[in-house]
């Protein structure tokens, strides 16, 4: 089944066999299923993805991509053509917190390009890398609708607004004070700044 998905990363049958939701994740997944018509459960897999990603350390690898199609009963190349297109899924290893940068206009002409330097020499990575402690990984991204509130970065499933290099300092001093994944699953919905 695994073989069938062509990822960065190899599948690994004795990592597969690891691979479980939690019960509360799994009534979640099948709370999601029952939304939609017999044979059709397959609608839900974006939030089931969201479940995994965030059950599984904060990425989808290709045991956990099995997984999810076992779940929704789809072959496991369905699961990746949907994991490997959406920015917010991601197929290698981050940090806790990955930080996406939105580089689209209203942000780009506010100065985004100047944040995403600042974050890069305070976290010594470059985008798309992950600090050596495995804390952040610094990522950017297209329009995140929130053009109004530019520059802006999104951090899980909180949205980082105004964003100056003061706040953004002050956002690495605090999420490396609480040392934890923030997951776009997160119910502490939250604007820190
Ligand atoms: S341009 Fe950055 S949120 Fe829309």
């Amino acid at each position: 089944m695994g073989a069938e998905i062509h990822g960065t990363q190899k599948f690994n049958e004795s990592k597969r066999t690891e691979i479980k939701f939690s019960e509360e994740a799994m009534a979640t997944a099948k709370l999601l299923m029952s939304n939609y018509p017999q044979g059709k459960e397959k609608s839900a897999i974006i939030p089931i993805l969201h479940i995994a990603q965030a059950e599984f350390g904060g990425w989808l690898s290709p045991e956990a991509m099995d997984y999810v199609a076992e779940i929704l009963n789809i072959r496991p190349i369905e699961v990746f053509e949907v994991a490997s297109f959406y920015t917010m899924f991601h197929l290698k290893p981050v940090g806790k917190c990955v930080f996406e940068v939105c580089q689209t206009s209203s942000c780009w002409l506010n100065g985004a390009e100047d944040i995403v330097k600042h974050i890069e020499k305070k976290l010594g990575i470059r985008v798309g890398e992950t600090t050596a402690d495995g804390m952040f990984t610094l990522k950017v991204a297209e329009c995140l609708g929130s053009c109004g509130t530019a520059p802006m970065l999104q951090c899980g499933a909180s949205y980082h607004e105004n964003l100056t290099f003061e706040k953004v300092d002050r956002l690495i001093a605090d999420y490396r004070t609480e040392n934890k994944q923030k997951n776009y699953t997160d119910l502490d919905y939250k604007n820190t700044l």
